[in-house]
């Protein structure tokens, strides 16, 4: 299965007369190499879903496949290591380390991989070209803008090679240039490296720009149809 699927994922938050069903019934499918876009209003649920698919939280009820495999079967140590090799998170906001170098910040997940170290610097090196950031390489966070950042933190989530991205608000703290070139740049890195994308976003130009939008609409999601004039560029 080249697929990351959820079925019929229920999350509930509080007890008895506080309760408070933040997901009911959420189905989503995204192919490798493909985009979605998840949208919809502050609260209803998507960092939650995201969190859930990400492996970082569990649902009350349904499924979730990743690629075939089921997360939740897994022992918690045996989850770690999946996680960290087969899934990538971005946030809004970067959480480089402010006394690492670029290079240093985006090589840190493979030593927690225990990857080859001169293939992880390969690939390191190699991404932080693909993304426009080597003549920053030896700099700290500190020296460089918001965008930069973002574009290391990119390069961060997929050097181990993940099967799936997470972002969550991966534009949410940037300028309208910057946000828009991070979003050209997931839509492009996630088909050359055929990884699966889900972002969850408030920008209707960063969902534009992924395959397809989603939104979370009282806690179930609802395919959300585009016309012609909207297709990305
Ligand atoms: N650990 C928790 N305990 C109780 N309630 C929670 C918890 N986490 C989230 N919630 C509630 O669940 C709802 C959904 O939260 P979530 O963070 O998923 O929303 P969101 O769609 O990501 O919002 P935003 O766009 O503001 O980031 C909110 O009402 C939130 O208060
Ligand atoms: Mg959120």
């Amino acid at each position: 299965m080249d697929s990351v699927v959820a079925t019929q994922i229920c999350k509930r938050y509080g007890s008895a007369a506080n309760a408070r069903d933040v997901l009911k019934n959420a189905n989503l499918r995204v192919d490798a190499g493909k985009s979605l876009a998840i949208m919809g209003p502050s609260g209803s649920g998507k960092s939650t879903l995201l969190n859930i698919v990400g492996t970082l939280d569990t649902a009350d009820s349904g499924t979730v496949d990743l690629f075939g495999t089921n997360p939740f079967s897994l022992t918690e140590k045996d989850l770690a290591a999946f996680r960290n090799k087969s899934i990538g998170f971005i946030f809004q906001s970067h959480h480089l380390l402010p006394q690492c170098s670029v290079l240093e910040n985006v090589l840190l997940p493979t030593i927690v991989a225990k990857s080859n170290s001169r293939e992880a610097l390969d690939r390191a090196k190699h991404l932080i070209e693909r993304v426009g950031l080597t003549h920053r390489i030896n700099a700290r966070p500190a020296m460089l803008s918001g965008g930069e950042c973002q574009r290391a933190a990119v390069v961060r989530a997929l050097i181990n090679g993940p099967r799936l991205l997470l972002a969550d608000e991966p534009t949410g703290s940037l300028d309208r240039v910057s946000a828009d070139a991070i979003g050209a740049l997931l839509a492009e890195i996630v088909r050359e490296e055929n990884t699966a994308l889900i972002a969850v976003t408030h920008s209707p130009e960063l969902a534009l720009r992924m395959d397809a939008t989603l939104e979370l609409r009282d806690g179930a999601l609802v395919a959300i149809e585009r016309t012609s004039a909207g297709t990305a560029s």
